[in-house]
């Protein structure tokens, strides 16, 4: 298949490129688009047969529920049973926006959608392009992240030309995504509300609203209530290892990591914040990337996906990556380095 990248406003998106992407998505077909966090790989959240397309492109395990983006309340209202209250105070603090919630919902919605769960993610983003589409098309449209299933998120329209190019008729490209992390999945179907996937609206900024709000921590037998959450993700080629703790002995360990590397004859790339860098530069890696400043993981957040797959670009073999403070948006951070690196991360 012939993939065209369209550049479209990320302000005032154009309003002939909007009719394009929305006229692909009313024939069946899939569109990539922005959003505030990642890109989206599009398909009528109401048609089942343009929904399995999405799990095709992506190789994505069809047991992996997708998260539908409405344009309003009323388009949401379609697919929801029972509004909880706490569902409702979410809507009005934080739609549009990064967060993704978790509700019961309708028989509208098609079973391949949810992956035959009861409930739907259901979710408002505030990027003018992904708005504008939904808007233009009429329908909800069902979007996980535009990358190939297990590989990093995209965040630059270039991440999903990598990915997608030959598998979907178009991408709109805006340009690099705001956030850089995915959304918050918070389930609000009842009892207290819980974060299955820390993302883009912190655990801070939802216990100021709702009051008290738990953590889906499964346990190593147990299995997560986001299903995605069980896959290995994120990862790029080489392998990665991060290093949290005390920055004088995580820079020292990262350089004695970047010996060893070498050692074995190994291409050692380094993502690490900019308060280490001048040290790390000392050791000589063969990519040296500044994620951002320890003390904005606002930075680090827009910056990770970039990272990570700029190692992959530059066939990196081994990755050390400097994990950041937990907390606010470092949490979402930290989230997605400790199912990247799998087993291999080192707190010292
Ligand atoms: O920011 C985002 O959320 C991006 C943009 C494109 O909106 N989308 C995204 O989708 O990250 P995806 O498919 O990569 O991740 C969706 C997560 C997965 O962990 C999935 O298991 C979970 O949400 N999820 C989806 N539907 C669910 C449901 N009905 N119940 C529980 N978890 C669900
Ligand atoms: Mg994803």
């Amino acid at each position: 298949m012939l993939t065209k990248r369209s550049s479209i406003d990320r302000v005032r998106p154009e309003a002939e490129i909007l009719k394009e992407g929305a006229e692909w998505l009313k024939a069946g077909e899939l569109v990539a688009f922005p959003t505030e966090t990642v890109y989206g790989l599009g398909a009528n959240a109401l048609d089942a047969f343009a929904c399995a397309k999405i799990f095709e492109a992506k190789g994505r395990p069809q047991d992996n529920p997708l998260i539908v983006h409405v344009c309003n309340r009323s388009m949401a209202n379609r697919l929801v049973k029972d509004w909880t209250s706490a569902a409702d105070l979410c809507v009005q603090h934080f739609w549009p926006g990064p967060l993704t919630l978790i509700l019961p919902k309708t028989a509208l919605v098609p079973d391949i959608v949810t992956a035959g769960l009861e409930n739907v993610a259901i979710r408002m983003p505030s990027h003018p392009v992904a708005l504008g589409l939904i808007k233009e098309t009429g329908f909800p449209i069902a979007a996980p992240s535009a990358n190939l299933s297990g590989k990093p998120s995209p965040t630059r329209g270039s991440h999903v030309w990598r990915d997608m190019k030959g598998k979907i008729p178009l991408i709109l490209d805006a340009g690099a995504c705001e956030v850089g992390v995915e959304s918050t999945v918070l389930d609000v179907s009842g009892g207290v509300p819980t974060i299955l996937r820390p993302g883009g609206i912190t655990k801070e900024q939802l216990e100021e609203v709702l009051g008290e709000v738990r953590v889906d921590a499964p346990s190593e037998n147990q299995i997560p209530r986001a299903p995605g959450m069980k896959y290995r993700h994120y990862a790029p080629q080489g392998e990665l290892i991060l290093v949290s703790g005390l920055r004088e002995r995580v820079v020292q360990r990262m350089g004695q990591e970047i010996q060893k590397g070498h050692a074995r004859l190994k291409r050692v790339g380094v993502l690490c914040t900019f308060e280490s860098a001048s040290f790390l530069h000392n050791w000589t890696p063969d990519l040296l990337f500044v994620l951002g400043s320890k003390d904005r993981p606002q930075e680090v957040a827009s910056n990770l996906f970039e990272g990570l797959r700029l190692c992959d670009d530059r066939r990196m073999e081994l990755i050390l990556v400097e994990g950041i403070e937990e907390g606010g948006l470092g949490s979402a951070v930290m989230n997605r380095l400790e199912k990247a690196a799998g087993k291999r991360s080192q707190h010292i």
